[in-house]
């Protein structure tokens, strides 16, 4: 019988849940992965089982169910949840407001009382940096102005808010709210990484299409922003140092009786067209792109101050751009369709 605490993953096949899976379990802890394939793919769990060397601990399961999920939880009696499952689209989130708020909140509301019915409060909450709106410095520390620009942004604050009044209600609560900021890159085996259904919304994954023939140009959106070379400006994080701050928060929420909410991010920024040139580098295939109108919604540059997060979790990255850049391209050149293609 295990000693080693049980850590439940929802969302668990997703892009940077399926990275914290492997970083949980090189840490020593005991994981059971929940998912309901609504967006990520059955062929994840094959890939965990070959990197772990072990059958993946899994249920599929919709965390908005509340009988299936007290079933799960009373399985597996974990003694801390990872909550990732969630829509994350900023402009779907605009046209389909209901879809988000009911599966966003609606099914945080019911992970944290399925937990409170089995006895667990211990939770590590996804959140993102969109929650800072528009920056009104950089770079951005977590005591900063938060509001939401979009119903994604909104579900997010939501989510932080409810835990913080959870925890106010029950000082047993013990909650870590993690603001990634923009999450990329791939496991170094290129066999896990990120594969958006449809058309990418974010940059990196844009890029890879192109530089692996999927898609002809990128569109830059906006070439006329106040930033050095007009191209907006985003704080990247490698998807594997971003696993690992989950880990580390697990650790400060299992080792004492403290919350925390903190910025995951490097502390730098690079413009697009930074990506562009270190992803051509990494790649050695060209990223023909056009500069169009800005999109709306985005901001202009968004990077983290990462203070907090080494202070108290102990916690920095690692990964530099040209790094995150390789490890995308080795995911999307060995698998140029993604999962499904398996
Ligand atoms: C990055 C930069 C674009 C695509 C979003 C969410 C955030 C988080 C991460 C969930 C911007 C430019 C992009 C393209 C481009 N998601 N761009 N052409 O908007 O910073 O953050 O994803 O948690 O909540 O808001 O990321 O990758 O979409 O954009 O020029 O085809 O790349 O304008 O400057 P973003 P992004």
């Amino acid at each position: 019988m295990s000693s080693a605490p049980t850590i439940l993953l929802t969302g668990a096949t997703g892009y940077i849940a399926s990275h914290t899976w492997l970083a949980l379990l090189a840490a020593g802890f005991e994981v059971v992965g929940v998912d309901d394939f609504s967006n990520s793919s059955p062929e994840v769990l094959n890939r965990l089982a070959k990197l772990a060397g072990s059958a993946p601990v899994f249920e599929a399961a919709d965390v908005c169910d509340r009988e299936t999920m007290l079933a799960v939880f009373a399985r597996h009696q974990p003694d801390a949840v990872v909550h990732f499952a969630a829509y994350k689209a900023v402009g779907e989130s605009t046209a389909k407001p209901l879809d988000y708020y009911r599966n966003n909140v609606g099914g945080l509301v019911n992970i944290c009382e399925v937990m409170l019915r089995n006895g667990c409060r211990r939770m590590v909450f996804s959140s993102s940096a969109t929650v800072y709106g528009v920056p009104e410095s950089l770079p951005l520390r977590e005591d900063a102005a938060l509001s939401a620009v979009n119903p994604y942004g909104q579900t997010k604050l939501i989510g932080e808010t409810i835990l913080r009044d959870l925890g106010a209600a029950d000082t047993a609560w013990q909650t870590a709210c993690l603001r990634y900021f923009n999450p990329v890159g791939a496991h170094e085996s290129g066999s896990i990484g990120e594969d958006p259904r449809g058309t990418p919304n974010n940059l990196m994954p844009y890029v890879a299409q192109v530089a692996v023939g999927r898609r002809p140009r990128l569109s830059v959106f906006g070439g006329d922003y106040p930033t050095p070379d007009g191209t907006g400006v985003r704080d990247y994080i490698h998807v594997v140092d971003l696993a690992e701050g989950h880990v580390a928060a697990l650790r400060f929420l299992l080792g004492g009786k403290e919350s925390i909410t903190c910025n995951l991010g490097t502390g730098r920024g690079y413009s697009v067209l930074d990506l562009v040139k270190a992803y051509e580098k990494a790649s050695g295939k060209p990223v023909p792109y056009d500069i169009v109108p800005r999109r709306p919604g985005d901001v202009a540059a968004c990077y983290a101050d990462p203070a907090l997060a080494r202070e108290r979790l102990g916690w920095e990255a690692h990964h530099d751009l040209d790094r995150m850049c390789a490890d995308s391209w080795r995911w999307q050149s060995m698998n140029p369709l993604g999962f499904e293609a398996s």
